[in-house]
Order: structure tokens, then sequence, then C-alpha cells
């Protein structure tokens, strides 16, 4: 058997992960979750989740795809043998929820195509700040452009899964990653200087008492799941390539800071322009598209060619997180088609595009002749984004750490987060780690899920 490939270093270990977190996640999910759920309450929600519940389940995950070291498919089976039957369900899971979520991760995908094009044409700029926001709604409800985007933008990363050129999207990702973060610092600096922005800054960062529910800690949890790209054996697929040498709480501490400092500033560059444009933040997934172009539309009016490139070159950043984000959603299904059906990687490639595609195209549709389509207040779109991210995600994140918690012996576990013994890391810190993980983290995901379906 061929060994198995590793990671070069803590550095590329990091960007790897960060590359599968940073995405659509930071930048479209994140903005519109606060606004909907009541501002600074989920901002302070989100964090607490992180840290306390993400973390701890990031730790598992790595620390199970290392001692297994296979993907998520085999990885629980492999530990324990004795069951393979029932981790076999489990595996499948990880296999099935991505390509649940690819099928309307790609929609937005499509929708940022939309908007590089736009950009291209100079449409932002050329429309006044009041009417950029009505051009969204028409784009969004009629038919064919978004589906054509949705095609598109999918087909292309099918492509590049088929192709095996994955790595040179990656690599080409660690220039356009560091390229978002100055961008959005740029557009942080002009957004705050909009009229009226303050009211965004408050609106992030000061909470209203009284309004902290348990709906908004599930919803939290569930962003905070879908950003780090856990509950679905990506992270477990990735920490099998991780050396062994490699000191895993540090890379998965380091990838969950980012992932959360980049949803922090995306949410400062996009808030005050949300209030200084008028926009409702509770607005729904179209929030950055509605309040975005207003930046790049009032920014054109002093300086229209800057406002043009800056608005390019934004959107294809955001198009290539996306890009690295979909492509591991995609890989998880290729991979399992070609090392359990023996398909060949372009013929199941070609599968997952026809499947996802057009499970994607009726949630395209929901947004325009679908729209009547809907369950407690929610189109089709809402209902998968809604019962991937709080239901499959939490579903599968509980059963990983309990599984690393309960399952898998103590002394492995230990071994491979200090390394054998090798890496100095505290008895004490290891203890509040296990116990995070093996207590607080499966608790709270289970009180929080049952909790909710209650009230
Ligand atoms: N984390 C990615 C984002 O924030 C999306 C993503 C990629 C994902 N792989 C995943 C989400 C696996 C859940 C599970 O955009």
């Amino acid at each position: 058997m061929k060994e198995r490939e590793h990671f070069g270093s803590r550095r590329a270990v990091i960007y790897a992960m960060a590359g599968s977190a940073i995405g659509l996640g930071n930048i479209w999910r994140f903005p519109y979750m606060v606004g909907e759920h009541g501002g600074a309450v989920f901002v302070i929600s989100y964090i607490v989740a992180t840290l306390l519940i993400s973390l701890p389940v990031f730790i598992a995950e790595v620390t199970l795809g290392r001692r297994s070291r296979t993907s998520a498919f085999g990885a629980m089976s492999a530990m324990d043998p004795r069951h393979k039957k029932r981790w076999r369900w489990v595996g499948l899971m990880s296999v099935f929820i991505p390509l649940f979520i690819l099928c309307y991760y790609s929609v937005i995908g499509g929708w940022s195509l939309y908007y590089l094009f736009k950009s291209f044409a100079f449409d932002f700029v050329k429309s006044s700040p009041e009417a950029v926001e009505g051009l969204f709604g028409s784009f969004i409800t009629s038919v064919w452009m978004p589906i054509l985007m949705h095609l598109l933008f999918l087909a292309t990363c099918v492509w590049i899964v088929a192709r095996g050129v994955k790595s040179g999207i990656e690599r080409f990702s660690r220039l356009t990653i560091p390229a978002l973060f100055v961008l959005i610092i740029l557009l942080i600096v002009y957004s705050l200087s909009l009229p009226g922005a303050s009211a965004g800054v408050e609106y992030l960062f000061r909470p209203e008492r009284g309004d902290l529910n348990v709906k908004t800690f599930v919803y939290a949890m569930g962003q905070s799941f879908f950003s780090l790209s856990l509950g679905m054996g990506a992270i477990v697929t990735y920490g099998s390539y991780i050396k062994s040498d490699e000191n895993l709480v540090v890379s998965s501490a380091g990838t969950a800071i980012f992932d959360l400092l980049f949803a922090l500033l995306a949410g400062l560059a996009i808030m005050p322009a949300v209030f200084a444009a008028g926009i409702e933040p509770g607005a729904g997934p179209g929030l950055i598209f509605q309040s975005v172009p207003f930046i790049f539309s009032s920014m054109g009016v002093k300086w229209p060619v800057l406002s043009a490139i800056v608005s390019i070159l934004f959107f294809l950043a955001i198009i290539v997180a996306a890009m690295t984000s979909v492509i591991s959603l995609v890989e998880v299904g290729v991979a399992f088609l070609h090392e359990r059906f023996g398909m060949k990687r372009p013929r199941a490639s070609l599968l997952v595009f026809l499947a996802c595609g057009a499970v994607g195209v009726v949630c395209s549709l929901s947004f325009g002749p679908l729209s009547g389509i809907q369950l407690v207040g929610k189109n089709i779109f809402d209902l998968f984004d809604w019962f991937a991210s709080n239901v499959l995600l939490l579903l599968m994140a509980f059963t990983v750490v309990v599984f690393v918690g309960f399952v898998m012996k103590k002394k492995d576990v230990w071994d491979e987060i200090t390394n054998g013994g090798r890496k100095k890391l505290n008895d004490r810190l290891f203890g509040v780690i296990y116990f995070l993980i093996k207590w607080v983290a499966p608790i709270s995901v289970l009180a929080i899920f049952i909790t909710n379906f209650i009230l």
C-alpha cells in the first residue's frame, strides 16, 4: 500500500484546513445569520460556541483522523472493528451530508459569479446606490440566470476535481485568501466612513438585554460548525494527513481562531453598510449581495475605476474561497464512489454534478417561481440550509465527540493529542481538553438541540 501523503509543515496544515473552513460560511452566511438572529447576542453566542464547543469537536475530529489514518467513511469502523456495521452508517452519513450541503452552497457560488460578471461590466459603479438593491431582487427571482450561474459554478468545481488539478487551486487560494483579508480590511475602512455606519457597529457588538434564547444559540452553534467544516468528516480526513509529530492542539486552535477572525471582519465590513444603506439586517441569504454593491456604488461616485477594481477583486476572491470549500465537498463524494464502487473519477464526478446540480436547481427556483412552497415560513433553500446546519451537522458532531470520548481509549486520545507525551502539553491542559470533548461538548450539543425542538 502506498504510504499516506502528509502535509509538509504546520503552515501547510493550517492553510489546508483554513482553505476548507474559510468560504461562503464566513462572508455570506455569518453576516446574514447575525442579521436574522439579533446582532450582538448572536455574535457573542457564536464566539462562545466556537471556543467551548467547536474547538473541542475540531480537536476530536483531527484526533480521530490521525489515529485511524483513514478518511471519514472508514475512520470509526477502523477504530472499533467490533461494531463495524454501526459505524458504517455514520460513515455513510458523512458522505451524504457534504453532498446535501453542496446542492445549495453552489447556488450561492453562482450568485457570486454573477456579481463578478456585473463588476466587470461596471454595473455597480454605473447604478445609483439606491438602485443596486433592486438589481438583486430581480436577479434571484428570475428563472434562468441564477440556474445558469449555479450550474456554471458547480461544473467548474467538479471539473477541477475530476481533472485532479485541485492542488493548483489550493496553491492559488494561498494567494487569494490573504488578498481577501486585505480587501475586507479595505472595505471595513470604507464601510465605517459611510454615514450611519456606527449603528451597524453597535448592532454587532452591543447586546440588547433580554434577547438571548436557546434558538439563538442553536443557530450560533450550527453556524460555528458549518464555518469550521465540522460534523461531516472533512476535518477527520484532513486529520489523517497530518504528520505524527505535528501539534494537533495548536493547529486546531490556529484554524479556529483564523476562521473566527475572518467571520468577525466580514461582519464588520458588511453590517455598517447594511445600516448606511437602510437595508433590513434580517433580509436573509441575500444580505451581502445587497449591501456590498451598495458600498461599491457609493464608492464609485467619487472613484469609479478604483471601485470597479476593488469589486472585481472582492468577488473573485470570494469565488476562489468558495471553490476551495466546494472542492472539499465534491471530493468527499467522488472519493467515496471511486473507493467503494470502483467508479472512475470522471464518471463519479459527472454523477455528483448531475445529482447535486439538479437538486440545486430546485433550491435556486425557491427564490422565484417556487417561493410559494414553504414550511414554517422557510422556503426550500432555507429548509436545506436549516436542516444541514441545525440538524445534520449537530448530530454528526455529537456522534464524533461521543465516539472519541467513550469508544476510543483514553490512552489513544492522549497519545494523539500529546504526540505520545513528546509535546509537553501539561497534564492539566490535556485534562481540560478531554473533559470538554467527553462531557461539555456532547452534553451541550444534545441539550441545546433538544431544548430547541421542545420550545
Ligand atoms: N466551511 C465552509 C464555509 O465556511 C463550507 C464547508 C466546506 C463545509 N466543507 C464543509 C461545511 C464541510 C460543513 C462541512 O464556507
